[in-house]
């Protein structure tokens, strides 16, 4: 595996790949890789000739309360586990190479990033559609992938990408779980044992809210006070959202349908966690 620091590197890199006419398939990451990464590692390498993971933990989509200090970097191990997830290009850009000083352009996908996790991250979702298009330009990949974990974001990629007429497919791929339910972060990184037990209660009151549904009920409200009534008897109290909106507009339901998404966010200690799941 070979690893690439500096932009112009990547970008002479790519234009090299491209010029023998093959296609580079992008993950993007902030490190502390997970199976959850890997997995989409590992799907992504049949998507392209040439498989690039990057590794930036993007200081502008942090709040000025977050944990972009305390995010876990792990440079080394991740090298490792790209190794083994078949990746040929690691590319670990510097953040003063990314921002350098008098850095002003951003952009922004209006109303999809104003709901859900939008509402308690202001500017998080301008930093990572901005931090992603300036992914797309450097290293100039055919497909990105991404998680369903982020469905959010995934959604605000996607409108970026037809907005603004980037020719970068972007994918989606399926939430990655712990047997327990738990979907993995590397947020989970942060739970203590005990911690961990009342976190797995996320994914079981989305489910609850999925099987009333497939039972045939269809008032949000009840479906939401379901699943709120198991992060309840789990003594999860502080909770962001929990809710069930259009699964790609983001609207506010009130009868939900199929495609819709039940999605939440919870504080565990000192971990912020997130979940959805498609009606
Ligand atoms: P990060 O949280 O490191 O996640 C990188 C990618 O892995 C995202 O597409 C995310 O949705 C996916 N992912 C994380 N946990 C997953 C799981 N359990 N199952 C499946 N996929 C999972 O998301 C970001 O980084 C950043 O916002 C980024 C897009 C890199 C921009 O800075």
């Amino acid at each position: 595996m070979k690893t690439i620091n500096s932009i112009a590197d990547m970008q002479a890199f790519s234009n090299a790949v491209r010029k023998d006419g093959k296609r580079i398939a992008l993950v993007p990451t902030m490190g502390a890789l997970h199976v959850g990464h890997l997995s989409l590692m590992r799907k992504a390498q049949d998507m392209g000739d040439v498989l690039i993971a990057s590794v930036f933990v993007n200081p502008t989509q942090f709040g000025p309360n977050e944990d972009y200090k305390a995010y876990v970097r792990d440079t080394e191990g991740d090298k490792m586990k790209m190794v083994k997830a078949g990746v040929d290009v690691a590319f670990f850009p510097h953040a003063d190479e990314i921002y350098p000083p008098g850095f002003e352009t951003y952009v922004e996908v209006e109303e999809l990033q104003k709901p859900l996790c939008g509402r308690f991250r202001p500017g998080h979702f301008k930093g990572v559609a901005t931090v992603v298009l300036k992914l797309f330009n450097i290293v100039k990949p055919h497909v990105a992938v991404f998680g369903q974990k982020d469905y959010q974001q995934l959604l605000v990629l996607n409108k970026m990408v037809r907005d603004l007429n980037v020719e970068t497919e972007v994918v989606g791929l399926p939430i990655i779980r712990e047997e327990s339910g738990l979907a993995t972060s590397s947020r989970n990184a942060y739970l203590s044992d005990e911690e961990r037990e009342k976190a797995v209660s996320l994914s079981r009151s989305l489910r609850e809210i999925k099987k009333g549904f497939d039972d045939g009920e269809r008032d949000t409200q009840t479906l939401v006070m379901r699943g709120r009534e198991i992060l309840s008897r789990a003594c999860i109290g502080d909770i962001d959202y929990l809710e069930i909106r259009d699964g790609e507009t983001l609207e506010d339901k009130k009868s939900a349908s199929p495609g819709d998404v039940a999605a939440l966010a919870v504080r565990i200690g000192k971990a912020r966690l997130i979940d959805n799941i498609v009606l």
